[in-house]
């Protein structure tokens, strides 16, 4: 394998790899200095598995999502899609209705997605793709659907939002988690979690 580095975060380093033939990523959680060996191998292992789960669940439920070729101990090995993030692009209305109609997938499916920006959907021919499911919870409540809203409310223009809502509001149940998102929202709440996140 021939792996090319071509992003890192606080978590996982993001390589790029050809030598199979098909364009491939791979999504690895590096080990950190700071915890202890056996904690550091359990907690890497826990968040591989539960991402690649979630990552699974969300292309089950029709989400555009990179497909999972193979999960290692400590790695994801997904088709590598193309196309520029939205939140490198300009966007408008249209885009963020599609980007809506795919989170209103994934939330009646049961899954937050947890950093639901323009820094974790890609453009692709076929319309947004939703990736980086490292912060995505599987049957978790309103609230967490309210915070995938809130995260998105934080990044983009009123009417481009407004925009998303339309997409969003396929989503059968997506009345009480507007609610949620008004409740949130008065009580300030979330406020250094979201600073920390967008
Ligand atoms: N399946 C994929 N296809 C193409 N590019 C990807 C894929 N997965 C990740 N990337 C690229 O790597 C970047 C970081 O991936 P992400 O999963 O968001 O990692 P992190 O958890 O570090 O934010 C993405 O913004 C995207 O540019
Ligand atoms: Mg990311």
């Amino acid at each position: 394998m021939t792996l090319r580095l071509i992003s890192e975060g606080a978590e996982s380093k993001i390589y790029a790899d050809d030598s199979f033939g098909v364009p491939l990523i791979v999504k690895a959680r590096e080990r950190k200095g700071y915890r202890i060996e056996g904690l550091d191998e359990s907690i890497r292992r826990g968040r591989t598995r539960k991402e690649a789960k979630a990552m699974c669940k969300a292309r089950e439920s029709g989400a555009n999502v990179p497909g999972i070729i193979a999960v290692g101990r400590f790695s994801i090995f997904m088709e590598r899609k193309r196309g520029k993030m939205l939140k490198d692009v300009r966007f408008g209305n249209k885009e963020m209705r599609a980007a809506g109609a795919q989170l209103a997938k994934l939330h009646a499916a049961g899954i937050a997605h947890g950093d639901f920006t323009p820094a974790n959907i890609m453009l692709c021919s076929n319309g947004p793709c939703i990736m980086d499911f490292g912060l995505a919870g599987i049957g978790g409540g309103d609230e967490e659907k309210a915070i995938d809203l809130l995260l998105m409310k934080r990044s983009v223009e009123k009417p481009q939002f407004s925009s998303f809502i339309k997409g969003y509001s396929a989503y059968a149940n997506h009345k009480p988690v507007l609610k949620k998102l008004a409740d949130i929202e008065r009580r300030g709440r979330y406020k250094a979690r979201t600073l920390q996140t967008v």
